[in-house]
């Protein structure tokens, strides 16, 4: 943090966003998702697969709602807590360790809830989404951003969620709909967000070949591999390998 300028005693979630928000394109995807969202205040949402936490405490303060945070990787649940603490938001996140398969949570319990860039190491789908449903209230929003499966053939790898395809479980847009609609969702709209994840993939690499990529981002995350996971990325984009959508839908009343 001190690299980038950063007074780790005065730091703002503002600060924190071209790390926290950990998925492609960073902050400026997580508010293009939440500008259509219809969080209310004081709504409880529930993030699955909350990373370090920036989605959550850019959500719970724009909104001024609370988010609880679930991830199954235990180092970046207390990461997310300690973060939240640093920038004084412990009240309106929690984050906890646990699988979005199973998740520790009572019946129709949110008002809201999303999944970023996460369904595609998710081994089983319908459970995943039986679980979101399971602990949506009625009428209550559920939002995902991914990378589906396109229509040419496997990704290049390395890519974001996966070194060599291991414990990767990419499926077609058209397939998620359905297993969507299989948990009980209804009202999907999907909409293909391939053009904006490009152009974000090939600003990164511009800058990183200028040498003027920023010494704070999500690389950080990604390690040494971090060059080619982004050339491959949007080269699998190019090639129709894979095929970035965002899904909106709702538990029926
Ligand atoms: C690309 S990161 C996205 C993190 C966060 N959603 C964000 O946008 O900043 C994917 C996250 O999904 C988590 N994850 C993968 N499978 C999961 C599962 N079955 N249940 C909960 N979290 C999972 C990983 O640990 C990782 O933190």
């Amino acid at each position: 943090m001190e690299l980038a300028g950063i007074d780790p005693k005065s730091v703002t979630i503002e600060q924190l966003a071209p790390v926290d928000h950990f998925h492609a394109r960073g902050f400026p995807a997580t508010v293009e998702l939440a500008d259509v969202l219809p969080v209310r205040e004081n709504d409880r949402l529930v993030d699955i697969g909350c990373g370090i936490g920036g989605p959550a405490r850019y959500l719970a303060k724009r909104f001024r709602c609370h988010v609880d945070g679930i991830d199954i990787t235990g180092p970046f649940v207390d990461a997310a807590n300690k973060l939240s603490v640093l920038v004084g938001m412990e009240n309106a996140v929690n984050f906890r360790h646990g699988d979005g398969q199973q998740l520790p949570y009572e019946d129709e319990v949110f008002d809201g809830g999303y999944t970023q860039h996460v369904t595609m190491n998710v081994p089983d789908r319908d459970l995943f989404f039986a679980e979101a449903f399971r602990v949506l209230k009625p009428s209550a929003f559920f939002a995902l951003t991914e990378h589906g499966l396109g229509e040419t053939g496997a990704p290049h790898h390395p890519v974001p969620w996966s070194k060599d395809g291991s414990g990767a479980y990419l499926m077609r847009p058209a397939e998620t709909v359905a297993a969507l609609e299989r948990a009980g969702f209804s009202e999907i709209e999907v909409t293909d967000t391939g053009d904006k994840y490009l152009k974000g993939y090939k600003a990164a690499i511009e800058l990183a070949e200028k040498g003027e990529a920023p010494v704070f981002g999500s690389h950080i995350l990604l390690g040494e591999l971090a060059p080619q996971i982004v050339r491959n990325a949007a080269r699998n984009i190019e090639e129709r390998r894979t095929q970035p959508v965002q899904i909106i839908c709702c538990k029926p009343l």
